[in-house]
């Protein structure tokens, strides 16, 4: 019997270099993805998985992300006084129903997405919990994340979720190896940070969603420097894996890096292209474009 997946940690203290210059002032997971921030479609996805508390790890500079998760009684009273209800839910649909159910915590420098996880030790305490990436938009139904909690209620343990990287660029990721390949869910036997070309073990890379044990943390806590001089995150859990079993899921759905200028582009005109009260307006326009 598997504790139930209640809290997730959701890093967003990278420096975001990819989507500079805009993410200089606009924290990355705050551009919007057609009419809502990033951030506001994975907390959807959170809450759709059953999370009901979300750990923020911010870095300096990034305090908009907490207004954008607090109530806004000005604009909202103009809103009310208006009758404008329509925009009023869209403002206030990503608050959180109760106090308590978001924390947010400063990672005092980029160290790592291995270091990021660590700092949410203390709020997580003794459960198995979920980690977001974020800036990875994942369009699937159930969601990306309900589907690897639904994969450790069946496995227990380490969850990753994984999908085949494009050709030739299985060496910028994070990349596992399986013990067999049957389905979608199978037992890793090990996973690697940025293999060298032509070393990597598999094509599946480590895509944005993770259901760990607290035990992570106390791996973390000694995790040396890794690739690009970071706290990995990869090599915390191969460390791990030694003593726990992990499992990668290949989720079924459709995943957009907005960490990166063209990922950002093609989630903004999927999202149009899939809303019914823009699809047509949106084709009409890109097709004028092309
Ligand atoms: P990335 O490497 O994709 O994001 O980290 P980045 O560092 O912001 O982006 P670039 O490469 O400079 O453009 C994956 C996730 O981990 C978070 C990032 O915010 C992102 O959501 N992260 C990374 C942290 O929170 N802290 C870190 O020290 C590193």
């Amino acid at each position: 019997m598997t504790r139930r997946v209640r809290k997730a940690v959701l890093p967003v203290a990278g420096l975001g270099t990819r989507v500079l210059p805009g993410a200089k002032t606009v924290p990355k997971n705050l551009l919007n993805v057609v009419d809502r921030p990033i951030l506001s479609y994975i907390v959807e996805e959170g809450r759709a998985a059953g999370i009901e508390h979300f750990v923020f790890i911010v870095g300096r500079g990034q305090g908009a992300i907490e207004d954008y998760f607090d109530s806004m009684p000005e604009v909202e009273g103009i809103l009310e006084a208006k009758g404008k209800v329509d925009i009023l839910a869209d403002v206030r649909r990503d608050l959180p129903q109760h106090a308590g159910q978001m924390s947010f915590i400063r990672q005092m420098a980029p160290l790592g997405l291995g270091h990021a996880v660590w700092c949410a030790r203390d709020v997580i305490g003794d459960e198995p919990f979920a980690v977001m990436l974020p800036d990875m938009l994942m369009a699937a139904n159930p969601p990306a994340l309900a589907q690897a909690i639904a994969a450790h209620e069946k496995t227990g343990g380490n969850i990753v979720v994984v999908e085949p990287a494009p050709e030739g660029e299985a060496h910028k990721y994070g990349i596992v190896a399986l013990d067999g390949q049957q389905g979608r869910l199978n037992r890793m036997t090990g996973m690697v940070e940025k293999p060298p070309p032509g070393t990597e073990p598999s094509n599946l890379f480590i895509s944005g969603r993770y259901v760990l044990t607290p035990e992570i943390f106390k791996v973390l806590e000694t995790q040396a420097r890794g690739a690009g001089g970071e706290i990995q995150l990869t090599d915390g859990m191969a460390n791990l894996m030694k003593t726990q079993a992990f499992h990668a899921l290949e989720y079924e759905g459709t995943t957009y890096d907005c960490g990166d200028k063209i990922g950002l582009l093609r989630a903004n005109v999927a999202f149009a292209l899939a809303r019914p009260d823009l699809a047509q307006a949106a084709r009409e326009a890109i097709q004028a474009l092309l």
